[in-house]
């Protein structure tokens, strides 16, 4: 009953297994391995973008700002949502990566900003005076902070209000394989064919022990993120272990099927949640991230009992009144089993 995040899972054995096999002997160093070859073609391939420049780090807060990197100056903006990883959750790695480019918040409900939320922070940028921070980039994420999933079309008309003022796009996709399995749209779709220009493309919450693929459909920029990843001490020397992860994860569609047990159990536990008397779902639960709410009786009766989520807006007073209703945060991942759900979803119930 692990729901506190889905990088609280552990390795998917096949990733595991490939990266035992990778272990015996030599092999070249620093991205020139012959899987990173392998992984490059894939990459080119799912996303049928046969120019792209693919590069593999190990984390996801340095593939969102080495990508932020290559997209704007320093005296420019990233326009996120408010609530955008990049913005509470990287200790201002966006903003060092970049030299200092600004982020402007954009609001939107469920954690998604609209053309017009979007449109109006651009306007707002005062271009050409040189007292104020240029327009510089606009930073999407999918799946959302809260859980929700932009649609392909979502993302077009976003892209094309970014488009309108001649900014790069970012998506990132720590969870870009449960957005994938959400909408039913191709790689391609939620990405270059939505306007996106460089992708952070998640490994690590869905089964890998640490990767992230940086995909970067227009390859000018490619060489300037390789000296970035590199001063930016994000070049692994040891590759072959990310190249051999990601290498697992693309093979005979690996990352859709971790994704899709990952979502599957978040519909069982949408589906349980919804006939539990007193509890509500908050936000759009799209995919794999849940937000929900009920009394503070019942998160004591679970927490007691060793479910593990993370309570929302923060740990309240455990002392509060009963039916006080609390929020809280659920994550399934590609290891949630049926069995955690039921037993979770008992527990919520009151029961045993
Ligand atoms: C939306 C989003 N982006 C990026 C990340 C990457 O974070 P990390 O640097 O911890 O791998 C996370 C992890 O929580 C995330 O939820």
């Amino acid at each position: 009953m692990y729901f506190a995040s889905d990088n609280s899972s552990g390795v998917a054995p096949e990733i595991l297994a490939a990266v035992t096999a990778a272990n015996p002997g030599y092999a070249p160093s620093y991205g020139t391995d012959p899987v990173m070859d392998r992984v490059r073609a894939r990459i080119r391939d799912l996303f049928e973008a046969p120019e792209a420049a693919v590069y593999l780090v190990a984390t996801g807060t340095a593939a969102n700002a080495l990508s932020l990197a290559v997209l704007v100056e320093p005296w420019q903006t990233v326009y996120c949502h408010r609530l955008a990883h990049i913005e509470q959750d990287e200790c201002g790695a966006p903003e060092f990566f970049t030299g200092g480019a600004k982020l402007v918040l954009v609001d939107g409900e469920n954690a998604k900003m609209t053309p017009e939320t979007l449109r109006a922070r651009i306007a707002a940028t005062r271009k050409g005076d040189v007292h104020g921070v240029q327009r510089g980039a606009v930073s999407i994420t999918n799946v959302t902070e809260l859980g929700s999933v932009y649609s392909a079309d979502e993302l077009r008309a976003l892209t094309g209000v970014a488009r309108e003022y001649g900014l790069p796009v970012h998506l990132d996709g720590a969870r870009f394989a449960n957005a994938v399995v959400a909408t039913g749209a191709s790689p391609a779709e939620l990405s270059w064919k939505s306007g996106v220009d460089v992708l952070s493309f998640g490994g690590t919450k869905n089964g890998c022990m640490g990767v992230e693929a940086v995909v970067i459909f227009d390859p000018r920029r490619a060489w300037e993120f390789e000296l970035r990843r590199k001063r930016g001490a994000h070049l692994f020397s040891k590759h072959r272990y990310l190249s051999a992860q990601m290498d697992a994860y693309l093979t005979d569609g690996l990352w859709l099927s971790l994704a899709g047990r990952a979502n599957a159990m978040a519909d069982r536990l949408k589906a349980g949640l919804a006939t539990v008397p007193g509890a509500a779902i908050t936000h759009p639960a799209d995919a794999n991230v849940i937000f929900a709410a009920w009394p503070r009786a019942l998160h004591r009766h679970a927490l007691g009992a060793g479910a593990r989520y993370y309570q929302v807006p923060g740990d309240p007073d455990p002392e509060g009144p009963d039916d006080a209703v609390i929020g809280a945060r659920l994550v399934t991942s590609w290891s949630t089993t049926e069995e955690d759900v039921d037993r979770f979803l008992a527990l919520i119930r009151g029961q045993d």
